[in-house]
C-alpha cells in the first residue's frame, strides 16, 4: 500500500475536506457543519489522511463517555479501495479505545455495500435497521456496531 499518514485536522485544511465532502456524499455536510466538527464540538476527533502531503481522505470520530460513534469516513474516489480507509479506521478504533469507549457503532446507507463490506472486515455487525433515515434519496440506514472490549 502506498504511504499513509493520518493526522488532526487544522482549519486551512476545511476547504478541500469540503470538497471531497461533496464528492462523496448526499447529502453533504456543509463547510460550517465541518468547522463546527473541527472547532466546537468537545466530543469530536476530526481526522485527514495524507498521501505525499495530498489530502485524500478525512474522518470524524464522536466519542461520547462508552459510547463512539463514526460521523465520517472519505476517501476520494480516485484513492479508494487501496487500504487507506482501513489505516483511518484503525486510527479511529485505537483512539476511541485510547478514550476508554466500550463500543462503537456507525450508520450507513442500507445499500451501501462496499462500505458495509469495508466495516464489517474491522469486526462490525448490523444490529439495527433506522426507517428511512437518509433523505435525497430517502432511504434506511443499517447501524452497525462493535464492542471495543
Ligand atoms: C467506504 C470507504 C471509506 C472505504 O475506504 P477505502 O480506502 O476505499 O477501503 P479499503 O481500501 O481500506 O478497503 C477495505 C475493504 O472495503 C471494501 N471496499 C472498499 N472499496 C471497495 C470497492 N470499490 N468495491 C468493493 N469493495 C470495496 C472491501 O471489503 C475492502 O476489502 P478488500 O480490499 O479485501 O476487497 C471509501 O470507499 C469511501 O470513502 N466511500 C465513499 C464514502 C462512504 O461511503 N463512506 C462510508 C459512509 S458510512
Amino acid at each position: 500500500m502506498p504511504m499513509v499518514n493520518i493526522s488532526k485536522a487544522t482549519i486551512d485544511q476545511l476547504i478541500i475536506i469540503s470538497e471531497i465532502e461533496k464528492e462523496l456524499f448526499t447529502p453533504a455536510f456543509s463547510y460550517e457543519q465541518l468547522e463546527y466538527e473541527l472547532n466546537t464540538n468537545p466530543f469530536s476527533k476530526f481526522y485527514v489522511v495524507k498521501q505525499e502531503d495530498k489530502i485524500i481522505g478525512y474522518g470524524i470520530l464522536w466519542c461520547t463517555f462508552e459510547t463512539a460513534q463514526i460521523i465520517k469516513i472519505g476517501i476520494m474516489k480516485k484513492y479508494q479501495h487501496l487500504g487507506f480507509g482501513t489505516e483511518l479506521l484503525k486510527e479511529m478504533i485505537m483512539d476511541a479505545k485510547k478514550e476508554k469507549c466500550e463500543n462503537i457503532a456507525l450508520e450507513v446507507r442500507a445499500s451501501n455495500d462496499k462500505a458495509i463490506s469495508f466495516y464489517k472486515k474491522q469486526g462490525f455487525k448490523k444490529i439495527s435497521v433506522r426507517p428511512n433515515y437518509y433523505q435525497q434519496p430517502s432511504e434506511d440506514a443499517d447501524i452497525m456496531w462493535r464492542s471495543l472490549l
